[in-house]
């Protein structure tokens, strides 16, 4: 039987690419939205024209209950939840001087709590089955630190701190827990940064000289979703056209 993933913000840049190369391997793909996400059905009908029948379900992942509602839901209409990608995220960026309270809660929750929200219901599930993956979209800005980014660079590598622990505990019951750390990847998050920081100080910085394709990305999602990538847990996978070596 095809197996589930569970993909959060599927509906943007990188979350896309991942559902679509998990559908094409024969996995049965759910994503979830923001509720308040007005263009999902034109998206569920634009997917379904090129051949891929997602499932999609409304959830705020920065929020406790909503996640526990929609995993419950997910669990009961479509199955277990074999693999979990933790992608949905968002971005406040400001100098720490202008940083205020809202902006700084808003990150965390989406970007850390969300983590805690989503594995919590669906992990103890892949004990008992003996299998599972989970596997979390960090960024090079989590490893190296963003000017403008306290907030998402304190979530980021937080949410790597989480998969070092979790994967210590679920290492013996065939559930590895994994993070991913793309560098900067030529989605919406990123083409938002104003024009002249990302020609100036953000490309000259990556030594391929080039943005990221979110299918490069997904490539290493579905790797670290399938059978072979069973010994490889607790890590932190850096795809970052070379940044890392800045
Ligand atoms: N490195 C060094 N200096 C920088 C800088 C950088 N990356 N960005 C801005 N500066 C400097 C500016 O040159 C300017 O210097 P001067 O005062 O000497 O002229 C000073 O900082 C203030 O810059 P701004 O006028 O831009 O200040 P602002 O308050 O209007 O904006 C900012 C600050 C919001 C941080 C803006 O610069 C910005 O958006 N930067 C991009 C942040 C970024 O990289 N975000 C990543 C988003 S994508 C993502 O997060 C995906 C992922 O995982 C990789």
């Amino acid at each position: 039987m095809a197996r589930v993933a569970l993909v959060t913000g599927g509906m943007g840049g990188l979350g896309e690419a991942v559902c679509i190369k998990l559908a094409a391997l024969g996995y049965k793909v759910v994503t979830t939205y923001s509720p308040g996400n007005k263009k999902a059905d034109s998206w569920l009908s634009q997917m379904k024209e090129q051949g891929y029948d997602f499932k999609a379900y409304p959830c705020d992942v920065s929020d406790y209950d909503s996640a526990q509602a929609c995993i419950a839901q997910v669990q009961q209409e479509v199955g277990p939840i074999d693999v979990l990608v933790n992608n949905a995220g968002i971005t406040r960026d400001m100098t720490f001087k202008k940083m205020d309270k809202p902006n700084w809660d808003a990150v965390m929750k989406t970007n850390l709590d969300s983590v805690f929200n989503m594995t919590k219901p669906v992990c103890d599930g892949m004990v008992e089955r003996g299998w599972g993956r989970i596997i979390n979209i960090s960024s090079v800005n989590g490893q190296k630190g963003a000017f403008g980014q306290t907030n998402y660079s304190a979530a980021k590598a937080g949410m790597h701190g989480f998969s070092k622990a979790l994967a210590y505990e679920v290492a013996r019951k065939g559930v590895t827990v994994n993070t991913i750390s793309p560098g900067y990847i030529g989605t919406k998050m990123v083409m938002d940064i104003p024009s002249e920081v990302l020609e100036t100080k953000i490309i000259p910085q990556i030594p391929m000289g080039r943005l990221g394709k979110p299918e490069e990305v997904a490539g290493l999602v579905a790797y670290l979703s399938s059978e072979e990538a069973a010994f490889v847990t607790g890590a932190n996978i850096a795809i970052n056209g070379g940044q890392h070596m800045q």
